[in-house]
Order: C-alpha cells, then structure tokens, then sequence
C-alpha cells in the first residue's frame, strides 16, 4: 500500500483509483476510513473482502462537502411523510456537519444493497477533516468508509497504522497525519416521528446530542446495535479492564491481575500512584500510560487506539486498563471502546446483539 502526501496530485491520484473502482486509506477527523464508491457494488464488495468484514454489518456512507440536503439526494429517500418533529429533529442534527456525527435514515436508490447490507435504512455522514473532504469532491460522489482496520480490530488513527493493518489489500492511503479526534463518530436513528435512538457512543457527546433534540433513546432492544460485538476494537493482546482506579481496588482483585507481562493503561492523571500500587502488590509492570497526564478527555481520546497498538508487542502479556471515571462527554465512548477492546459486555448495549432481527450485530 502506497501512503500518499495529501497534496493534490496525491488527492487526484486517489480520486482516480476510486473512479476505477480502487479502495483507498482516507484519513477523517475521527479515524482513518477505508474508502470505496458508494453506487459500485464491486468496489463495495472488496471494502468487506479485504476487511474480512461479514456482510451483514452495512457500511457509513461519506458525503462530499457542501449542502447536506442537496448531498443526501438519492443516498436517503425524501422525508416527505415526516411528522413535523422527525423534520426538526433531522434539521438539528444536520447542524453537526460536517462533523462526526453518523445519521441512520431511510435508505435511497443510489446505494446498493450490499453497502447497506440489506437494511432499508443506511447510515450517512459529512467529514470535517479537510483531506477527506478534498478527496470527496474530487471524486465527486459518495463513498463507503468503514474504519480501515481488519474486522474486530483496532481502529487504525495514523497512515502508517492503516498501512500495518491492511498491508497491501488497498492501493493507497491519504496521509492526512494523526487523526484529531481519534474515537469514532456517534451513530444516531432518526425515525419519522422524530424519535431518536443512540446506536453508538462517539465523537459527539450524548449530552450534547440531549441538549438539541431532548431525549435520546438509548434501550438496546429496540435499537439496532452497531458494534455491539463483545469483542471488538481488540488488539492482539489481552486487555482486562478494571472498574477504579488500581490504587484503590481490592486485595484479591490486585492479586488476581497476572504477576509479569503487565501493562498499565490510565485514561486521565498521571501514572505513579498506580504503578507504586501494582508494584507494592507484587506485580512486574513493563509499561504504564495514561492517555491524558493532564487530565484531558479530548487528549485521551485521541491517543486510545495508538496507545492500545504500541501497548500489542512482545514482552507485554496483557493489558490492564482502567475504566474512566465517569461516563460523561466522550469518557462515556473511551469505556465503550475499553470494555469492547477486552471483550467484555456492557454499557451501552450490554454487547447483545440487536434485537429486531434485522440488525448489523457487529462493528467494525
Ligand atoms: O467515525 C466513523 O464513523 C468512521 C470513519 C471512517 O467515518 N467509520 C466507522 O465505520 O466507524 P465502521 O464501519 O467501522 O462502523 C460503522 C458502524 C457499524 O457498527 C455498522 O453496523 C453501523 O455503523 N451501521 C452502518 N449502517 C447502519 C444502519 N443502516 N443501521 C444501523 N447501523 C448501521
Ligand atoms: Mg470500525
């Protein structure tokens, strides 16, 4: 896989082997996708065989910049039989575009089945990073944009990462540098009565959601439940999370953690206080991180799944990870994607799969 500057010849590169139907590493503002046109079946197809992602989990939809209402005609179906509130609803959510907010809307023509894996309804955004943006206009249309790593694994933040994951299924990947968010986008349902149903926690807080549109429903079961694989987001070692802080877990919780092999992951606040507390129980520690020495969600947020790849090398047997502290603002999607990356359950929706028979029950 060649990674290309994101100067123009490179965007025009890219947009070329997309028109030809190639599979290019775009970088986004959350993380980097793996992109294919949206309206070629066979581009589609191979986003899914390099992934070895199955075909029942349907692909997000990216949206050249510009008026997203003009952007989504054919991508969704009209909503002319709204209610009134469904209209506002939509209207308020739109405002965060461009941006990471994923809206799952009534599926249009132009989109074929096997992006949408069958759903009548198809998930749909407008990237802010500015690459992305180029590469969309450039080429013109919509595109599908998975996240470029292997199913049920790390989402890949950097060009090099995207090169490491997929090795030379992609022609080329767009270096736009880190990404500046680094956690992906929220996915929300907007149904025609103006219901909303969060699908996935992401970039975009449920608080903030809350504040624009009142409730938001957040009950599994009648949600379709993206990335509600238990395991998923999982480098290859193993990763156990811990509910507190090490420093002030139990006893026999300290003495159940492996005795060598260990790495500390922190998300807020500096490290020591944590590695004194394993060491003093008796516990090797080869590497501790935090995400934010300072204390900053937006930080650690950007630096989880690079941390989660350095922390996947030899000498390291598993990965301890502490839950944050609370589950506000994008803390609530760093324990999503922590709780994931061990395989645990839990959250948002208890890691069951949805439950109205028609759902994608796998992130990826
Ligand atoms: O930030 C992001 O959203 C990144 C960047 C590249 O845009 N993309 C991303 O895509 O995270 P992916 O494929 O890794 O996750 C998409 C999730 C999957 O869990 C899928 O099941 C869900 O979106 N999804 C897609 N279409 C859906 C639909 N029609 N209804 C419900 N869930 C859907
Ligand atoms: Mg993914």
């Amino acid at each position: 896989m060649n990674i290309l500057a994101a100067d123009d010849a490179g965007v025009s590169r890219a947009a070329a082997h997309l028109r030809e139907g190639g599979l290019v590493g775009m970088p986004t503002e959350t993380v980097y996708g793996l992109a294919a046109d949206a309206r070629d079946p066979a581009a589609v197809a191979r986003v899914f065989e390099v992934k070895g992602r199955p075909r029942f989990d349907p692909l997000i939809v990216h949206l050249p910049p510009g008026d997203p209402l003009r952007a989504l005609a054919g991508v969704t179906s009209p909503v002319l039989g709204w209610s009134r509130r469904g209209r506002e609803h939509l209207d308020a959510l739109l405002a965060w575009w461009p941006g990471p907010l994923t809206l799952v809307l009534p599926r249009g023509e132009a989109i074929p089945d096997l992006a949408a894996a069958g759903l009548p309804t198809v998930a749909v955004r407008m990237p802010a990073h500015p690459v992305a943006q180029r590469l969309l206009a450039a080429f013109g249309g919509p595109l599908v944009a998975p996240s470029a790593n292997r199913f049920g694994r790390v989402s890949p933040t950097t060009a090099q990462a995207v090169r490491d994951e997929l090795g030379h299924a992609a022609g080329y990947v767009l270096d736009g540098g880190p990404c500046p968010i680094g956690i992906e986008s929220t996915i929300v349902a907007v149904e025609p009565d103006g219901t909303v149903r969060l699908l996935r926690p992401g970039a975009v807080p449920l608080e903030a959601l809350v504040a624009r549109v009142g409730p938001v429903a957040t009950d599994s079961d009648r949600s379709v439940a993206p990335g509600s694989s238990p395991s998923h987001y999982a480098p290859g070692v193993p990763v156990r999370v811990v509910h507190s802080p090490v420093e002030r877990l139990e006893l026999d919780e300290l003495t159940s953690l492996p005795r060598t092999g260990v790495a500390l992951l922190r998300v807020l606040g500096p490290v020591e206080p944590a590695v004194r507390a394993l060491e003093s129980a008796g516990i090797r520690v080869e590497e501790a991180r935090t995400l934010s020495a300072d204390g900053s969600a937006a930080e650690a947020a950007r630096h989880l799944f690079a941390a989660l790849r350095a922390l996947d090398r030899p000498g390291i047997a598993c990965v301890v990870a502490e839950l944050p502290p609370t589950g506000e603002g994008l803390l609530a999607a760093i324990g999503d994607r922590l709780r994931r990356s061990a395989g645990s359950p839990g959250g948002l929706d208890g890691g069951g799969a949805g439950g109205n028979g028609t759902a994608p029950a796998e992130d990826a």
